[in-house]
C-alpha cells in the first residue's frame, strides 16, 4: 500500500530518511481494526521519530503520522486515537508504563491504511471534516489535557502559551479562549502573532517581551528558547504545564524562584481516550474547528516535513487522500 516512512534513525538529517513509497497493507489481529485513511496530521513527533528520538533502531522501517481520521471497514467514520496500552490497565492511560505511541512500536496513519486496537476509535462528528478530525489525537488532546487536566486554570484566569503558530500552541490558544480564559501568546513573528489573534489571542508579544502583568499560568511546549521567560512570568503560586522541549530540554531551573514565588511545574503527555471523547464533544458542542495551515496531497508530505523543520507553521499540516 502507499506510504510515508522513516527507513532509519537520522538525527542530523531527518528528512534524509524519509521516503513516500509502498509498505505491507496490514491485517489486524483479533481486537484490532482497520482504518482506511482519509486525513492524517503531522506532529514534531514525526521529525523526532526520523531523528530517531523516542524510537529503538529495530523498530524501523516505520510509517509516520501519529494522527488521523478515516472509515472503519463498515463506512463508520471515526477519530484514531494514538496511545496503544498495556492490555488489562485500568489506571489514567496517559500514566500507563507500557504506554506507547503510534509509531513507536506500531506502525502510522500516513498510509492508505492503519490498525489500531479496536477501542483506539472514536466517532467523528459531522461538524468536522476529516482533515480537521485528523488533528485532534495529538496536538489537540495534548492541549486538552494541558488546560482541562493539569493546570487547574478557571475561566477568566489569564494564560500565556509561549509559541503562537504551531499545531499544540494553536490547539492551545484556541481551547482556552472558547473555554473563557484570558489568552496571552509569545510569537516570533508579527505574522504568527496576528494568526494567533485571529484563532482567539486577548493579547499577543514577542518572544521574551516582558508582559503588562503576572499570569496564572504557561503553557510551554518551546524549552530551552522560553523557560526563563515562563519562570518570569508567573504569578506567586502560578503554574507552567509543559509538554515539549522543541528547542532544548535542559534549560536553567530558577529554583530560588521556584521556591520562593512557591510556583508548580508539571509535565504533560498526550490524553486518555476519555479526554478526547470529552474533545470531540467540546469541538461540537462548542463549534471549534483545528486551524489548518496547510493541507496537501499525502504523495506531497516531504514539503510538509521541511515547512516543519523550517519552522513555518501556521496551525496544523494535514495530509488528505
Ligand atoms: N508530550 C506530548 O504528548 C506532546 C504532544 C504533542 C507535541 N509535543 C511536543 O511539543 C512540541 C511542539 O509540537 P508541535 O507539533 O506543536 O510543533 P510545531 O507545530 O512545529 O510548533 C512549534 C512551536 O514552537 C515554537 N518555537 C519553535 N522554536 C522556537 C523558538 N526558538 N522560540 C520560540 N518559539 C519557538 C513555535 O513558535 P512560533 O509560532 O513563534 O514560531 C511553534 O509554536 C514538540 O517538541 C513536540 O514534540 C509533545
Amino acid at each position: 500500500m502507499f506510504a510515508v516512512y522513516a527507513t532509519a534513525p537520522n538525527p542530523e538529517d531527518p528528512l534524509a530518511s524519509l521516503v513516500v513509497g509502498e509498505r505491507p497493507e496490514p491485517e489486524p489481529p483479533d481486537g484490532w481494526v482497520k482504518v482506511s485513511v482519509r486525513a492524517a496530521s503531522l506532529n514534531m513527533h514525526d521529525l523526532w521519530t526520523l531523528r530517531g528520538v523516542g524510537i529503538k533502531p529495530d523498530q524501523f522501517p516505520m510509517i509516520l503520522g501519529c494522527d488521523g481520521a478515516g472509515t472503519l471497514a463498515d463506512g463508520s467514520e471515526v477519530v484514531i486515537h494514538p496511545l496503544i496500552g498495556t492490555p488489562g490497565w485500568t489506571g489514567d492511560e496517559a500514566l500507563d508504563p507500557g504506554l506507547t505511541i503510534l509509531t513507536e512500536k506500531h506502525q502510522g496513519t500516513l498510509a492508505d491504511a492503519v490498525i489500531v486496537p479496536s477501542r483506539n476509535v472514536l466517532p467523528k462528528p459531522k461538524s468536522l471534516s476529516f482533515a480537521e478530525a485528523a488533528c485532534l489525537g495529538t496536538a489537540w488532546l495534548t492541549a486538552y489535557r494541558m488546560i482541562f487536566t493539569r493546570s487547574g486554570l478557571r475561566p477568566g484566569q489569564t494564560m500565556l502559551v509561549q509559541g503562537a503558530s504551531g499545531g499544540v500552541s494553536t490547539a492551545l490558544i484556541q481551547l482556552g479562549a472558547a473555554a473563557g480564559m484570558r489568552v496571552w501568546v509569545t510569537g516570533r513573528s508579527e505574522t504568527k502573532r496576528a494568526l494567533a489573534t485571529e484563532v482567539g489571542a486577548h493579547e499577543t508579544f514577542e518572544s521574551g517581551a516582558r508582559l503588562p502583568e503576572r499570569v496564572d499560568a504557561v503553557f510551554e511546549t518551546v524549552g530551552a528558547a522560553t523557560w526563563s521567560h515562563s519562570m518570569k512570568s508567573l504569578k506567586r503560586g502560578g503554574i507552567i504545564v509543559c509538554s515539549g522541549a522543541t528547542t532544548g530540554p535542559n534549560p536553567g531551573a530558577d529554583l530560588q524562584r521556584l521556591f520562593y514565588l512557591q510556583l508548580r511545574v508539571v509535565g504533560s503527555t498526550m490524553g486518555t481516550r476519555e479526554e478526547l471523547a470529552s474533545l470531540i464533544s467540546f469541538m461540537d458542542v462548542a463549534g471549534l474547528r483545528p486551524q489548518i495551515g496547510m493541507e496537501l496531497p499525502t504523495a506531497e508530505a516531504a514539503k510538509g516535513f521541511r515547512l516543519m523543520l523550517a519552522g513555518e507553521t501556521a496551525g496544523k499540516i494535514v495530509f488528505v487522500r
